[in-house]
């Protein structure tokens, strides 16, 4: 039995991106293996592999590392004090962030608090789509603490965070805008939003009077959404590289804005899943790879026009 995984043996273009052959871990105490059917492609993913931000840094002497860190799959087998889990159980989570990462494995070791259980009625696509940018979405609404009947603003509603924050914000019945191209204007209508065209004129110009921005595009469009604000708004600004700009320039202008790093939370997961499961919440996948075709599942990804999630099939 092999355990195939995606490596960077070096940081650089899509190419560098190998499949090594490892030997299938075992699990310690309160650990369990999981046989991965999904990992799901995330920007950081892609930016580390480029060798760009603090993934990067932190791994550069711990070449070939194994990106990844959306997981769902079955139980494979269970350490000892494993309390839940049996083997067979579906699972899904958002694993070895921010260092470790792991995710595009066949098989990988993690520990038992770190799953959570897939319910009978959610695919194992939908719940490898959910765990970073999920769990992103939500921490990003809770620091805004978005309440009914607010105006939010969700630039990049067709995104991997956006799709899921468009449809939690809908769910919390405030008022959402967001801003996608011209292709994804009827699908965020579909999921209850206000969409703008930010080709055909920037957001400042068709939203006003915004209660919150939650920011998935940074640099100029940014900027600009600030022009949407009301007196007191909050701002989340989720891209790193320009989450200091950002926020500098909403505390001039009056707003209360933070940048924010994405902290693994099960509980959130669970609660997500409980919502796919009732139909309260759907996943958008873009397109499935097989893991051999990484290469192109991370150049869709730089196209930075996905809509929703990009997942690799690991076991074929
Ligand atoms: N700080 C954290 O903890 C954290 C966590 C997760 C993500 N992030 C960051 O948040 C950002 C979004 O992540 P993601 O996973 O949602 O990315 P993603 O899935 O790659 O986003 C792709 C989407 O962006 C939209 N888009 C591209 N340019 C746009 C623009 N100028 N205006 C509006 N929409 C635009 C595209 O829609 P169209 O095709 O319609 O243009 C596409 O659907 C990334 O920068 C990511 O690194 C940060």
């Amino acid at each position: 039995m092999e355990n195939k995984q995606v490596v960077i043996p070096q940081f650089g273009e899509p190419e560098v991106l190998s499949i090594r052959q490892a030997a299938i871990p075992s699990a310690k105490a309160g650990e369990v293996v999981v046989k991965v059917a999904f990992a799901a492609v995330n920007p950081i993913d892609v930016k580390t592999r480029a060798g760009l931000g603090w993934a990067a840094a932190q791994n550069k002497d711990n070449l070939p590392w194994v990106l990844g860190y959306d997981i769902s799959g079955e139980v494979y087998q269970c350490g000892s004090d494993v309390q839940q889990l049996e083997v067979g159980d579906k699972v899904a989570g958002f694993i070895g962030f921010p260092l470790q990462g792991g995710g595009y494995s066949q098989y990988v070791t993690v520990a038992e608090s770190a799953l959570s259980a897939v319910p009978e009625s959610v695919t194992l696509e939908a719940a490898a789509a959910l765990p970073l940018a999920g769990q992103t979405a939500v921490q990003a609404l809770d620091k805004a603490s978005v309440q009914e009947g607010q105006r939010v603003l969700i630039l990049a509603g067709a995104g991997g965070v956006g799709h899921i924050a468009v449809q939690l914000a809908v769910a919390a019945k405030a008022e959402v805008f967001t801003t996608c191209s011209e292709a994804n204007l009827d699908y965020l209508a579909t999921l209850g939003a206000h969409a703008v065209n930010y080709r055909f004129s920037p957001a400042s110009e068709r939203v006003e009077e915004a209660d919150v921005l939650i920011d998935l595009v940074g640099g100029e469009a940014a900027l600009d959404a600030l022009k949407c604000l009301k007196d007191g708004a909050k701002v989340v600004t989720l891209p790193t590289l320009s989450a200091e700009l950002i926020c500098e320039k909403a505390h001039l202008l009056g707003f209360d804005a933070t940048g924010m790093l994405v902290d693994p939370n099960p509980q959130q997961l669970d609660t997500m899943l409980y919502m796919v499961s009732i139909g309260l919440l759907k996943t958008e996948i873009y397109h499935i790879y097989p893991m051999d075709q990484v290469v192109e599942a991370h150049k869709q990804m730089e196209t930075g026009h996905t809509r929703g999630k990009i997942l690799l099939d690991m076991q074929c």
